[in-house]
């Protein structure tokens, strides 16, 4: 930002209160008068105000920031210190959505006690208000509901299973594996999760999900059925420099942007065709004949 700018800043975020406030229970009366979850990660200031203001429901600050923001080849090397800090920019430009907290690999791998120690972090140190876990960690779920921390599930293509799933593959493909699908997402809700983000799996898988659960889905790569919806930042702006997956449709092409408006502020430059002179400070006229007259300059500094 330039440090002439004083407009903005994080006291002057999004301030439309003509939508009411996004928690938990809004989500889940969302599901119960059939009206579609709108959800979006983001990982810093100027992306969650934006995606704030433009009426996004629920916030991420996914552990997808390890690729996208941080350059990794896949989520597991992002730590809490890398997500705490992104959670808290996040937090600065969030006033009416959900925000939500993805949990690092290892951050609750361990002991169903470290599991919560990390979330409380996350509602303590970074303001967020609810936490994502990845996998059928039902004690987990149950331990975080009883300490008032709200939960967000997430099945399916679980990203930090990337090793034992061999790849980013589309899960629940066999009557076998619908089923087990079917009981941990039941098993979570029970266990007072309060959604469930379903990723990559089949449209039918999903929609069944979505039927019998009481709590709202969130599909990523789950076909249309589920209670919302959920994209990667820069995958719906094309920022991942990476062929996108079938699942993901882009919205805008941030990198053309981008890149063009940076090739061509490198161009001003070369050429000195920035900045202007209307984009130059200017002495005040009378300073300026001040210093262009020599007699006046010699009284001016042994004054
Ligand atoms: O980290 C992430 O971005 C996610 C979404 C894909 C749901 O977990």
């Amino acid at each position: 930002m330039s440090v002439t700018n004083f407009t903005g800043g994080a006291s002057s975020a999004s301030t439309d209160n003509s939508l009411p406030k996004v928690t938990m229970p809004v989500l889940a009366e969302m599901k119960r008068q059939g009206k579609p979850i709108c959800a979006l990660t983001a990982y810093d200031y100027a992306t969650s105000r934006l995606a704030d203001e433009a009426g996004i429901d629920l916030i991420l600050v996914g552990d997808s920031l390890a690729m996208v923001v941080l350059g990794h080849e896949n989520t597991l090397a992002v730590t809490m210190d890398e997500m705490l800090h992104h959670t808290r920019a996040a937090r600065r430009g969030v006033r009416r959505a959900l925000l939500v907290a993805d949990m690092p690999f290892g951050s609750y791998h361990g002991t169903v006690g470290e599991g919560v120690s990390n979330a409380i972090r996350f509602v303590k140190e970074a303001g967020a208000e609810a936490v994502k876990i990845e996998g059928a960690r039902v004690e987990l779920a149950r331990a975080l509901s009883e300490a008032e921390i709200p939960v967000v599930g997430h099945l399916g293509l679980t990203p930090q299973s990337i090793h034992r799933m061999g790849g980013y593959r589309v899960q629940g493909r066999s009557a076998e594996t619908v089923l087990a699908l079917k009981a941990n997402a039941q098993a979570l809700a029970d266990a007072g999760a309060g959604a469930l983000v379903l990723e990559g799996v089949p449209r039918e898988v999903a929609a069944a999900i979505t039927a019998e659960l009481p709590i709202p889905t969130i599909g990523i790569g789950a076909g249309p059925d589920c209670d919302g919806q959920i994209l990667v930042f820069h995958d719906l702006l094309n920022l991942t420099f990476a062929p996108p997956a079938k699942f993901v449709r882009r919205y805008g092409d941030a990198a053309a942007l981008i890149r063009g408006a940076v090739e061509h502020y490198r161009e001003d430059v070369e050429h000195r065709a920035f900045p202007s002179d209307e984009e130059s400070y200017h002495l005040a006229p009378a300073v300026r004949q001040a210093l262009e007259t020599p007699v006046k300059t010699e009284k001016l500094r042994k004054a």
